[in-house]
């Protein structure tokens, strides 16, 4: 048996975990971090976590596989006491690619094919198709090509959209056109109608959704954003949708979650918002990716969703 210490900023999410661990994976000898609790588990080695309280890398000194029950590690990097030595592990897709992708399609279909319209036409009794805008003309930009990402451009393509994505180092995604690294920011952004942004929260990319960035944009862009709250200066979205050069943004996440009551997002009529739920963590093959990394790990093999210092991801 492996010993495995669960840690996250929800205690009930920790114990959903713990009982996916007693019923499916016999081998992890799982237990749920207590600030309290006399420092009995120091030998601990291995973690895995969403949001982690500071105090569990000031306890558990040994650990030095730290796995992420999600694909941003962010939170954990942002943890002063954590060891140098530890590897930090993401989730890659994990059943978090598709639903994401059905949330893009969702919102970018409901916009592209005036599904919106049609629900205030049914208040007015109003039985008229609106015009549509030909799939051509809408070209979509996906920021972050990693799993996720590569997931949404691939199945808008396959639904016809002109797809592009940008991203730190080249990729070659078949059907997609790539832009990458920041001199080929400025033509991936002029050519986006539709935005999304599914980039990990780092140093590079904090902020990057901001004035400059969206007033590239062309003219009655689109905003989605499903990274992080902190990629985004909302001041700079509320002013670009306010002078009409954004025309919308729908937005999964938010600086400060939950977003203050007093926030002006929850009355903006241009934004939709949504509960940071756009990729939901399927608790069981979450920890099943975990579980087979952590033996791989074990084993000495390499193990794929690694964190690197030069990237930050
Ligand atoms: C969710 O936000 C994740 O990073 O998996």
């Amino acid at each position: 048996m492996i010993p495995v210490v669960l840690a996250s900023e929800n205690s009930a999410a920790t114990q959903k975990w713990l009982n996916v661990i007693r019923q499916h994976f016999p081998d992890l000898d799982a237990h749920v971090f207590d600030p309290q609790a006399p420092n009995a588990h120091a030998e601990v080695r291995a973690a895995i976590v969403w949001k982690p309280p500071a105090a569990l890398f000031s306890r558990y000194r040994a650990l030095d596989l730290v796995f992420n029950m999600g694909a941003g590690v962010d939170a954990i990097l942002r943890q002063p006491d954590i060891p140098q030595t530890a590897r930090i592990i993401r989730l890659e897709d994990a059943g978090l690619a598709n639903p994401m992708t059905e949330y893009v399609v969702h919102y970018l279909s409901r916009i592209t094919r005036n599904f919106g319209v049609y629900e205030q036409h049914k208040k007015n009794r109003l039985w008229q198709g609106a015009e549509q805008t030909p799939v051509q003309n809408c070209t979509v930009g996906v920021m972050g090509l990693g799993v996720i990402g590569a997931r949404i451009a691939q199945a808008l393509s396959a639904l016809d959209y002109p797809v592009q994505g940008w991203s730190r180092s080249p990729k070659a995604l078949p059907g997609i056109k790539s832009f990458h690294g920041q001199a080929q920011f400025a033509s991936f952004l002029a050519s986006s109608q539709f935005l999304i942004n599914v980039l990990p929260l780092t140093d590079q990319t904090r902020d990057i959704l901001n004035r400059d960035s969206l007033g590239q944009l062309p003219e009655g862009a689109v905003l989605m954003n499903i990274g992080r709250g902190e990629h985004l200066v909302e001041s700079d979205l509320i002013s670009m949708l306010d002078k009409g050069h954004l025309s919308q943004a729908i937005l999964d996440v938010a600086r400060q979650e939950p977003l203050p009551a007093d926030h002006p997002f929850w009355t903006h009529p241009a934004i939709t918002l949504t509960p940071h739920i756009s990729g939901p963590t399927n608790h069981y093959l979450a920890i099943k990716q975990i579980r087979d990394k952590l033996h791989d790990a074990l084993q000495g093999k390499p193990v794929s969703g690694e964190v690197t210092p030069d990237s930050g991801y």
